[in-house]
This record gives structure tokens, sequence and C-alpha cells, in this order.
């Protein structure tokens, strides 16, 4: 038998008994889950609904809502067809809903791209570490964890909020969940400067594996005359432990509630790359998928560029001047390097396939990387360059 038809028949089995004997671990999917959380009984019966929310890429992200669980929650569970064929909302009104995560040790991108799965401790050190910094309702609660088997459980978003990267690829440019969003960063960045964390989110393993590595080292082959620029600021992001960085603050991890119009109903997910370091990388990660939606969505950028614009000075507003203070320096070079990791890094773009879409990030990319300069100068190139 293969490991992989041994793996796939221990998950079958959902004998923890037998995991333990060889030391597989359980692969999560659809098909074994409602199994997987009878036999810990975290549910009292075969009554639940699952939902899909990530399917593998990086992890198997699975909502569960248990009908018989009592707690009020209600949680809209329809799929993305189901919704486009206006299928009604017939949510359960009473049950106990989790999401359940679990890492995949290699990313399902182009090329291999292998993350330590322990990075599933560092998003729960993360969310706990944050849990009494950040209000509530703005990130998960850590639920349990099952060590085993490297699977984390955590509270759901509200039941009505919606991924903000969706949002904005309907073409939804709404400032408030962004300017939102960008404060919330700062509030992170100044709370957490100012406090002593575990040394673990000093260790840089797992920011190399999952930023350094696939982001600014592998597009060094394709483009030797950005290699030094793209090594120095590889450099600078390892030099100087400012605050705790989210990491992948991108729209994907911020969930939006539909109705809000202020700074509460954001949540954001996916702490798995958190890092103490340089609170510049979020913002600029922020920004740089701002304008990425631009690039895809020209000629009709301006919306995003002032999107951009707006989360900027919101950020810059509620920042503290030491978490700026890299800016002139690094901000034009970081926004350059998060574009071109987009197309020509590990991880491209999902949703910008388009090849002379893809040309003009990484023609700007390259420009912006050459010329260095602040996040200011740079976002100017970026509208100059939209603009032409
Ligand atoms: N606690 C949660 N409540 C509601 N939705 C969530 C929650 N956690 C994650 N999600 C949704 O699931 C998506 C994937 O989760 P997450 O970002 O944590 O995983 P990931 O590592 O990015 O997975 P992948 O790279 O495979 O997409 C998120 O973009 C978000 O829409
Ligand atoms: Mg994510």
């Amino acid at each position: 038998m293969t490991p992989q038809r041994l793996a796939k028949y221990v998950a079958s089995m959902h004998g923890d008994h037998i995991r333990r004997t060889i030391g597989v671990v359980m692969e999560l999917s659809q098909s074994n889950v409602v199994a997987y959380l009878l036999g810990r009984r975290e549910i009292s019966s075969e009554r639940v609904l699952i939902q899909v929310l990530a399917d593998g890429v990086s992890s198997v992200v699975i909502k569960v809502l248990d009908a018989d669980g009592g707690e009020p929650v209600g949680t809209d569970m329809r799929t993305p067809g189901q919704l486009k064929r206006g299928v009604p909302d017939t949510r359960m009104r009473a049950g106990r809903c989790l999401v359940l995560k679990q890492p995949r040790e290699f990313l399902t991108v182009g090329t291999r791209w292998r993350v330590d799965t322990d990075r599933i401790w560092l998003e729960r050190d993360a969310l706990m570490a944050l849990a009494p910094l950040m209000p509530a309702n703005t990130l998960p609660q850590v639920m349990w964890e099952d060590r085993e088997n490297r699977i984390l459980a955590i509270s759901p978003a509200p039941a009505e909020y919606k991924n903000l990267q969706t949002l904005l690829l309907a073409g939804k440019t709404l400032r408030w969940p962004v300017t939102a969003a960008a404060r919330w960063l700062a509030h992170m960045h100044r709370t957490t400067a100012r406090t002593a964390t575990p040394a673990t989110f000093a260790e840089c393993r797992l920011f190399r594996q999952q930023r350094i590595t696939p982001y600014l080292q592998y597009p060094q082959t394709a483009h030797p005359s950005v290699a030094r620029h793209l090594e120095a600021l590889g450099n600078f992001l390892l030099s100087d432990p400012v605050c705790l960085i989210h990491g992948g603050y991108s729209p994907e991890n911020i969930l939006i509630a539909a109705d809000a119009v202020d700074d509460r109903g954001i949540f954001i997910v996916d702490f798995e790359v958190v890092f103490r370091g340089q609170p510049l990388f979020d913002i600029v990660t922020l920004i740089s998928h701002l304008l990425l939606n631009g690039f895809y969505f020209a000629p009709q950028w301006r919306p995003f560029m002032l999107l951009a614009d707006e989360a900027w000075h919101a950020y810059q507003q509620a920042a503290s001047p030491p978490l700026l203070a890299t800016n002139q320096a690094w901000g034009g070079t970081l926004l350059g390097g998060l574009l071109l990791a987009r197309v020509d890094g590990q991880s491209p773009m999902g949703f910008l396939t388009d090849e002379t879409k893809q040309q003009a990030v990484r023609q700007c990319a390259l420009e912006l990387l050459q010329s260095g300069g602040s996040l200011d100068d740079a976002m100017d190139t970026v509208g100059e360059r939209l603009g032409a």
C-alpha cells in the first residue's frame, strides 16, 4: 500500500489508536469531519451542516454547525452556487458553530513550496496573545486543539460577515472596511510594540518559509537585475523585531459585517504568518492587494487607488511615529517586492491570470524596486503607470 493510500485508509477508520500506532496524521476533509467530531465528542449527533471554506491551497478550513449544540448562532451555510441561484437562507437559529483549520505541508501552488505544519500553533499562540489586546469580535477565539492531527478549532465570524476580497472582486469598493482594517492594524502594531510577547514570535523560521523565500528569493532567478534589492529587502524585514505583524494582511483574510458603517464589524483571520518584525510589511501588503485589484479592473483602476490611499492615510493617522520610521527608506521597495511576488513569486495572485495585466504589474514592480523611495512616491508611480 502506498503511503497516500495508507493515510486515506487510516483517515477513513477515524481510529485514534491506529493513527498513534503508525504515526500518520489524519487529513481532515468534508467526508471525514463528522465522524472525526463525533469521535472526539465535540458534536452530539450527525445532524450538522458542513461548509468547506478553504480546500487546501495551504490549509483545509471547514465550518461546522451543530444544530443540537443549543447555543444561538445562526450562520448562513449556503454555497456560492446556491447564493447565485437565489436559494433562500434557511439557517437554523440555534446550534453551535466552529471552524476547524488544518495546515497542509506542501502548498498546492505551481511550484514545490513546503512550509512546516507547526504554523498552526503559531496561529493559536497569536490568537491567544492578541485576544486581550484587540476588541471583542475582531478575531476568532481558540476553542480547542488536536495536537496529534494538528487541527485547531476556532470560533466563526458572526453569521452575516462577508469576505472583503470577494466584495472587491464584485466591484464593491467600500471605504469604511478598508480604513477600519487599517486602523485596527495600527492598533495591533501600537499595542504590541510596547508589550513583551513570547519569544516564539521573534523566531524567523516560519516567516522565512512563508514570505522571504517564496516572495523575495524565488523571483530573483527570473529577475537578476533586482536580485540585490530583493535580498536587501529580505534582510530589512528580518532586521528589527518592532511589533507583532500579521504577515498576511490581505483582503482575503478580512471579513466584514455587511451593514456596518464604523470600525466595529471587522473580523481578521489567518494568523499563521505572525512574526515580530517590521510593521510596514502589513500595511504595504494591504495596499499591494488593493492595487492588484486595480490592475485587475484596469482601466477602471481609480477607485482601488483611492482605497489604497485611504488605507495608507488611516494607518498613518492611527500609528505612532516609530511605526512609520522606515517608510522613507523602504516603502517603495517593499511595494515593488510585494507586487512582483504576486506575479513571479511562488504564490501568484489567483485572480490575476491575464498575461497582459501580469506584465503591467511586473513592469511597475521592477521600476519600484529600482527606484526605491517612500510608499507615497511609489503609489504615485503606480497611478501614473495605470493611467498611461
Ligand atoms: N473563523 C472564521 N470564521 C469565518 N470564516 C473564516 C474563519 N476562518 C477562516 N475563514 C474563511 O476561510 C478562508 C480561509 O481561511 P484561512 O485564511 O485561515 O486559511 P488559509 O491558510 O488562507 O487557507 P488557503 O490558503 O487554503 O485559502 C478565509 O479567507 C475566510 O474567508
Ligand atoms: Mg487566508
